[in-house]
This record gives C-alpha cells, structure tokens and sequence, in this order.
C-alpha cells in the first residue's frame, strides 16, 4: 500500500479490554495492553485514514490525530461502536472483550461476612462483532468488517472455523501463549480471509501486523 491509500476513509477501531464490575471497587477483566489496537489506529492515520479509536481500559498515551473514546465495559463498548460504525468503510475489532458479565453490580462493597461466600453469578456479554456483521447490510452496506482471535494452537483451522461462524471479512488470527502477545510489543499471526486466503506474518513488531491488515483493507477497498 502506498503512503495515502486510505486517504479519505473512516475507520473505527476497538481497543483493550473491557472491565465489568462487580460492585463499586471490583470488576472482572483481562490483561489486553490495548498495543495492537494503537499500533492500528497509529498506522491509518498515517496512512491518511480518518480515525476513530475506542479504547477500552487502556493506559497509552492518545495517537496524534486520532478521535479517542475511552469506554470501561461491553455494554458501553456495544453501544459506542454501534453509534461509530455508520459511515465508516471499515471496522476493525481488536478490543478483548468479556464473554460474560456480573448478573448484577451491587451498589455497594461486597464485605467479608465469615460464613460462605456469596457465588458471582454471570450473564453472557452480546458479540458484537457478530451484531455488526448481522445488522451491516441495513446499517452499513459495503462496511468491512475485521475481527481477532487468539488461539494456541491448530491457529489457522480454529481461526477457519471462527471466521465463518462470525462472519466478518478478515480474522486476524494471533498465535498466543509461551509468552507470546499480551502486553509484548511483538506479535505473530495469520490473517484469514472471507476469500479463502491466509496471509502469514512473522513475529515482528505490532506495526507490522497493522500495517499487513490495511494491506488487506486496502486492497478490499480498490478491489
Ligand atoms: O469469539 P472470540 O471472543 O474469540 O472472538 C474474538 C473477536 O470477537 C474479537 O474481534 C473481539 O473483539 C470480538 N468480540 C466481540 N464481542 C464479544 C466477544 C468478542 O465483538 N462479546
């Protein structure tokens, strides 16, 4: 892709982890830096693109020129990403977001009381990957739609599997464990297309891998 190729387009990323509480103090989250998300929004807005991040939970300073919205839990990642994808040619979601929330966040401290504790009861969080991919012809016609996924091992017949079941058009697929991928500056993946196609990229630094996703948007978008 050359210096400009994504001049003049809106592209919405998802950035972090996302924190849902338990009561005032406490909350269930994960251990996303948010890296890979900026290296993203880092490398569009260089690239020309007119940038939206949301970020999740994230303690990196804000990439120059980019429209940063800090959000704490899915529901306000839903929300905002929903509010954010009208008029974007592409949406990307690289936030790890929790699979299930607290049933209910108590107002107050849950305290010690001597006998047994009380059990966390949880409800599953909606996917909103799948949501936007459901709701795209109606809401966003022609709005690429890129998603991630973890997995240890069997990367690229897991990440097969998981791009047809949510049906976005690529699926980064990071190789993690052994150190790999959280909170590290490298990262490691395969980039699985609706098309069939797997682009490898080796270890290297996280805007490497950003830089090879545009590759690819990019091309969707001159294609
Ligand atoms: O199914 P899994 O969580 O591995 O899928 C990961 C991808 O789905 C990521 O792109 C993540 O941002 C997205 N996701 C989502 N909503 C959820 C869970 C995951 O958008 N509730």
């Amino acid at each position: 892709g050359g210096a400009d190729d994504l001049a003049g387009r809106r592209i919405v990323i998802s950035a972090g982890g996302t924190r849902e509480a338990i009561d005032p103090v406490r909350f269930i989250g994960n251990h996303s830096s948010g890296k890979q998300g900026y290296a993203l929004a880092r490398t569009a807005a260089a690239r020309g693109a007119d940038v939206t991040l949301i970020a999740a939970n994230v303690s990196l300073p804000d990439p120059a020129g980019v429209d940063v919205i800090p959000v704490t839990s899915a529901a306000e990642l839903a929300e905002t990403v929903q509010e954010r994808r009208v008029g974007a040619d592409a949406v990307v979601m690289a936030a790890a977001v929790a699979d299930f929330r607290p049933s209910s966040s108590v107002g107050s401290k849950i305290k010690k009381s001597g006998g047994e504790p009380d059990p966390i009861e949880l409800t599953e969080n909606p996917d909103i990957l799948a949501d936007l991919v459901r709701t795209r012809a109606e809401r966003a016609p022609g709005q690429t739609i890129v998603g991630f996924a973890a997995e240890t091992d069997d990367v690229v017949s897991n990440g097969r599997t998981k791009l047809e079941r949510k049906g976005c058009d690529l699926l980064v697929v990071n190789q993690v464990g052994r150190g790999r991928a959280f909170g590290t500056d490298d990262n490691q993946a395969v980039i699985l297309g609706i098309d069939g196609s797997a682009t490898e990229v080796p270890r290297g630094p996280k805007e490497d891998l950003a830089d090879q996703v545009w590759d690819l948007v990019s091309g969707r978008f001159h294609g």
